[in-house]
């Protein structure tokens, strides 16, 4: 465990080596009161967690893996939004460690070249009064990897990939930390319309089709101040699109 300086985000970093997923093992540093801004990192993950309750694959000691704990005082329903404001601190630190310009595409795949190199898993616990208990905010990114499992083949990339060079994962993680500090500290203090504009210049959504959740689709348009996808549908209607319904239960993947 090392503790750094840092204002909240990495206040307590526990840098792990093989787990079955660094969300699990914060939640139960959760579950035992640790401080908002905690965080677990991995070499590697036997049962990484991804959206929709897919497998996170990754190479060991090849990516980067970690889990944030967020205690944001907010109503529940605003725990998707952290999908983008996640997405959004990743792609200011890829380009910070690295010089590359990702883009998000909506809600919360970071995409280098047009695959993806990046994803967020924000997973809400909720408490009384429909408040935040609190938010295990996870990221994977394919740092060093050279080759992917055939089902990922040609959706998926890596920062040495796309940029022809190895990095260093714990540069990146520093990186990282500082972006999510600042992204979160600037949605506490102002919602997601403080970054909507950023989103916006890195969108690879928006002018794109999309699929409706109730079936059909159209064409993104904007993104809300609170981070709902405007898509402009087949019949010419606007619809919100919101990130993350929830999937039953107490817990539930607040991830596309
Ligand atoms: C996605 O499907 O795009 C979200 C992927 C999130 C993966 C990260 S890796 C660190 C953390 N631990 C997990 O088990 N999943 C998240």
């Amino acid at each position: 465990m090392v503790a750094v300086g840092r204002r909240v985000i990495g206040c307590t970093v526990h840098a792990l080596d093989d787990v079955d997923s660094t969300q699990a093992e914060l939640a139960r540093l959760a579950g035992e009161g640790a401080p908002e801004g905690t965080v677990v990192t991995a070499r590697h993950q036997q049962a990484g967690r991804g959206r929709r309750g897919r497998f996170w694959w990754d190479a060991p000691g090849e990516g980067l893996i970690l889990s944030v704990l967020l205690r944001p005082p907010v109503p529940a329903a605003q725990a998707p939004q952290l999908s983008l404001v996640g997405a959004v601190a990743v792609s200011d630190a890829l380009e910070a460690a690295s010089g590359v310009e990702a883009r998000i595409r909506w809600p919360n795949d970071v995409l280098l070249g047009g695959l993806k190199v990046g994803g967020i898993l924000p997973e809400a616990v909720s408490g009384p009064g429909g408040r935040l208990a609190h938010v295990i905010l996870g990221i994977g990114i394919n740092v060093n990897q050279v080759r992917f499992p055939a089902d990922l083949s040609g959706r998926a990339t890596s920062l040495r990939l796309a940029t022809g060079t190895r990095h260093d994962p714990g540069r990146l993680l520093e990186a990282v930390l500082d972006a999510l500090d600042r992204r979160y500290a600037e949605w506490l203090a102002g919602g997601f319309a403080v970054m909507r504009d950023a989103w916006r210049q890195r969108s690879a959504t928006l002018g794109q089709p999309v699929a409706l959740p109730e079936g059909g689709g159209g064409v993104a348009v904007d993104v809300d101040v609170d981070g709902a996808l405007l898509v402009r549908a087949g019949d010419g209607g606007l619809r919100r699109v919101v990130s993350g319904e929830p999937e039953g239960g107490e817990r539930h993947a607040a991830g596309h």
